[in-house]
């Protein structure tokens, strides 16, 4: 095929979305798969938000609104970075967008040009490196393994900057990893920021709310209130309230920098869909106890893997901070034969192996720039998670050899 790109040679499609299809595929087989691939809340949206949407088609908010968001969400939002995160920010400093993904694109779009580099801390979020590539941009992906609880280091993110460094992405709690900064360790690499004026912080709060063992969450605005001029923070209703579907995300930051993403916004998508909107309104307005809940079973089910992972010889996994995914460590599985006579040599022929042998199908760590690691999300059933851990212990005792 001739027509496309150039550059799109370089950008690869989501590998969680890949590892999904892979796994309905085999379904479609007739094989009783669990897909553990996809991280999505799998709780009903809470009923009053699907209302205020409901109500406001039928109210006639069905025009196009504001390329920045309604002055209602707007206004939300900021009330939401006030409340949860004791942040200051005005209405012309937050804009929303299709979801954190789209924001993290506008504020690319609005900021990269060719050969501008964002430093992306390894494992990052799959999107991240894709994104900066199609943008022109060049992804520079410091590893930050086991050893630093999968944290950037201050010294790490000093010899990762050029004087090409546009942005530097954090994301806390992370995916996949589940590490989560402190206010500390976001000073420390705010110290080393400060000496770097050309850097952009752009810091994914997605996962804000989803803190286990009695955490609390500290946005890194407020650790480093001393770069709020190049900060940009990224979240979204998606993961707090169950609404990967309804595609709301939202910003805050400098104005300058928001209002070149609205422009990006209001030449490609327009806005969000106002009946969206409306809805994200009610989540950030109404009730919070769905919050709580749902936290309290990822912790669960967060506990139920750590445990069950940890009886199975040649997995490792430290216990994630937040977020809703367990990143398993399977150097212990390399080299090993499966029934089938295959050598087990990365982690992506682990992902195959668990696949089509256990049909539980996970993500390789590959796609998250870490190995020998796979990827599971926890955001199911505790009786689907405690299937699936009897399933990949049984594959993994069926390995033979190795080291
Ligand atoms: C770190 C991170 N950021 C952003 C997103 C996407 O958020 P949204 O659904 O609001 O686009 C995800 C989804 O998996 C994520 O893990």
């Amino acid at each position: 095929m001739t027509h496309i790109a150039t550059r799109l040679a370089a950008v690869k499609p989501s590998a969680s979305m890949a590892a999904s299809m892979a796994a309905k595929a085999l379904r479609a087989k007739g094989f009783d798969v669990i897909d553990l691939g996809l991280g999505e809340p799998d709780f009903p949206t809470p009923p009053h938000v699907a209302e205020a949407a409901h109500k406001a088609a039928l109210a006639g908010e069905t025009l196009y609104t504001a390329a920045a968001g309604t002055p209602a969400l707007r206004a939300a939002v900021a009330e939401k970075f006030r409340r949860e995160n004791g942040l200051d920010y005005s209405a012309d400093e937050i804009v929303v967008a299709n979801g954190a993904k789209q924001i993290i694109f506008n504020a690319l779009m609005a900021t990269l040009n060719d050969g501008d580099e964002a430093i992306l801390p390894a494992p990052y979020f799959v999107s991240y490196p894709e994104m900066v590539k199609l943008l022109g941009g060049v992804p520079v992906l410091p590893v930050c393994g086991a050893e630093t609880g999968f944290r950037l280091t201050p010294e790490a993110l000093e010899a990762a900057i050029t004087p090409r460094t546009k942005w530097l992405f954090l994301n806390t709690p992370g995916n996949p990893s589940g590490a989560v900064y402190s206010e500390a360790e976001m000073k420390a690499l705010g110290a080393v920021l400060a000496r770097h004026p050309q850097v952009l912080v752009l810091s994914d709060e997605i996962y804000e709310h989803i803190l286990f063992d009695g955490r609390t969450f500290v946005s890194f605005a407020k650790a480093c209130p001393e770069l709020r001029d190049r900060t940009l923070i990224v979240n979204g209703v998606a993961k707090a309230y169950a609404m990967t579907g309804w595609r709301v995300g939202y910003a805050a930051g400098p104005a300058p920098l928001l209002k070149a993403m609205t422009t990006v916004q209001s030449q490609s998508v327009t806005s969000v869909a106002a009946p969206m909107q409306a809805a994200a309104l009610a989540a950030l307005t109404g009730p919070q106890d769905c919050i709580a809940t749902f936290r309290e079973a990822f912790e669960r089910r967060r506990d139920l893997v750590v445990a069950g992972v940890a009886a199975i010889p040649g997995l490792t996994l430290s216990p994630p901070e937040g977020a809703f995914y367990a990143y398993i460590g399977c150097e212990g599985l390399i080299g090993k034969i499966t029934p089938e006579g295959k050598v087990l040599g990365s982690d992506a022929d682990v992902v195959d192996y668990l696949l089509n042998h256990a049909h539980v199908g996970a993500v390789p760590g590959a796609a998250y720039g870490v190995s020998p690691f796979f990827r599971i999300s926890t955001a199911t059933s505790d009786a689907v998670l405690t299937e699936a851990i009897a399933r990949i212990t049984r594959a993994v005792a069926a390995l033979q050899g190795g080291r």
